[in-house]
């Protein structure tokens, strides 16, 4: 496959491209030296998200973000977002903030009235990042104070499904031409006006990679959550193959219609209460009251007649609430979503009816990441709770954590350590269902090797929609 010619870059910053696309060399996930090369190449260049919108609702309110040692701050103003280096422009101290950088930042405050104050020597900035204040002005040199270079530094910021987004590089293509149609898609259903009910973070012993791509593919599902295979085989049998080795659960020829509704019913309650949320409680209440709608008599035809009847009732109800939501059926016809919808390099969405679930995965070193989830869901106007400030956070091996990422905790930590047994080389991809992997990797040897921007959106827009999906060419 025609992929990006390596061998043009001058080389040494990446110990281990990815040479054969369905083999991912095992050190790419605990090595020092690759790790310093994404640090460098990767993350610099690439829109991460750095907080929801409704944690600063106020002008002045701001938030910090940190990642890999460097602090940002994402202020409200009057114009709309800004974002600075987290940094005084005398020595050096970050000027809020920065006192946990272990865990995400997450440090809060409103600084409309009161600015930004240095705790070291009492400078101080203005939510526009103006200074306006330099204690003992006269001990200086006037040159050493120009006013525009005191300014406080600032990083490119854009807003998108009610997050900023921040990019350390004036060069990067913006973040819609970054990361192409998945945005609209998401927009369609209903993205922007989501709001977060929950927010849980944990520290997982893994490699970043390692923990995204535990939610690459659903060939997963049968061994590391069986309840979803068992509620649904049908869905899960067609698309991987009803050979369990009689672990799963085969297809029953002979299901009724009424036992396939309960188990479909089943099975969204099992996604409601083992997600906490993705699909809603209020959702499953409005299924549950169409569990003996009348329905066609083979399950092949009933079963999609009664989701349109699920979809088109949640759609009007809930608007009849008081919720902006999408016209499910409409928009399922229109902006069809996957299952996971990845923002690369670290962002994803599960989608499913007018909720979703949000991930945000950050790399605290070679071999520990910091795993954060929020629950998304729309409210009427008034109704809003208060948005949570600071995530929850837990030890992942926690019974707090909604079920189903506690399966997925459990490998997680387990996979890092096999990494380093001795004779495995390799991840060893299916090109058919584990393609996402491969192109995520592949992707990231596009920054290392400094590929252009317009490369790396080109490929980056590939990767939305490939949840599932195949090995892919990306130039
Ligand atoms: S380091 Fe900030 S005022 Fe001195
Ligand atoms: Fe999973």
């Amino acid at each position: 496959m025609a992929d990006f010619d390596f061998a043009d870059v001058a080389g040494g910053t990446n110990p281990f491209p990815v040479a054969d696309s369905r083999a991912i060399p095992a050190a790419r996930y605990f090595d020092a030296e690759f790790f310093r090369a994404e640090s460098e190449q990767l993350w610099p260049k690439a829109w991460q998200m750095a907080c929801r919108l409704e944690m600063i609702p106020e002008v002045g309110d701001w938030v910090e973000y940190t990642n890999l040692g460097k602090s940002v701050l994402v202020v409200r103003t009057e114009g709309g977002i800004s974002a600075y280096h987290n940094h005084c422009r005398h020595r050096g101290v970050p000027i809020a903030g920065g006192t946990n950088p272990g865990t995400g930042g997450n440090a809060s405050g409103n600084c409309r009235h009161s600015g930004f104050i240095c705790p070291f020597h009492g400078w101080r900035w203005n939510m526009e990042g103006e200074n306006t204040f330099v204690y003992g002005r006269q001990l200086f040199d006037e040159d050493q104070l120009d006013h525009a270079e005191l300014a406080l530094r600032k990083v490119r910021v854009e807003t998108w499904g009610g997050c900023a987004f921040i990019n350390f590089d004036p060069d990067a293509p913006t973040l819609r031409d970054s990361l192409g149609p998945v945005l609209g898609r998401l927009e369609a259903h209903g993205m922007n006006d989501l709001r977060a009910e929950w927010w849980f973070a944990t520290e997982l012993p893994a490699n970043w990679k390692i923990a995204m791509e535990a939610f690459m593919e659903g060939y997963h599902v049968m061994m590391t959550h069986p309840q979803l295979q068992r509620a649904v085989p049908g869905l899960y049998n067609a698309r991987y193959g009803n050979d369990t080795g009689g672990i799963g659960l085969p297809i029953d020829p002979d299901q009724s219609v009424a036992d396939n509704i309960k188990a479909q019913i089943a099975n969204l309650e099992l996604l409601s209460t083992g997600m906490a949320g993705m699909c809603h409680a209020k959702e499953v209440e409005i299924a549950r009251a169409l569990a003996d709608a009348p329905l066609p008599a083979t399950v092949a035809e009933a079963v999609p007649v009664w989701w349109g009847l699920v979809q088109e009732a949640i759609s009007r109800k809930l608007r009849a609430a008081g919720e902006n939501v999408p016209d499910l059926n409409a928009v399922a016809q229109s902006d069809p979503v996957n299952a996971v919808e990845y923002l690369f390099p670290n962002y994803f969405l599960l989608p499913f009816f007018t909720s979703m679930a949000s991930y945000r995965i950050r790399p605290l070193g070679p071999e520990t990441c910091l795993f954060e989830i929020w629950s998304l869901t729309h409210f009427a106007p008034g109704k809003e709770p208060p948005p949570p400030l600071v995530p929850t956070v837990l030890p992942y091996d926690s019974q707090d954590f909604p079920m189903i990422p506690r399966q997925d905790y459990s490998n997680i930590p387990l996979q890092q350590r096999g990494l380093h047994s001795q004779g495995f080389d390799f991840m060893r991809l299916s090109g058919k269902v584990e393609g996402l992997i491969s192109n995520y990797q592949r992707l990231i040897d596009l920054y290392l090797a400094d590929a252009d921007g317009a490369t790396r959106a080109a490929a980056s827009a590939k990767l939305g929609g490939n949840f599932d999906g195949p090995i892919l060419p990306l130039t």
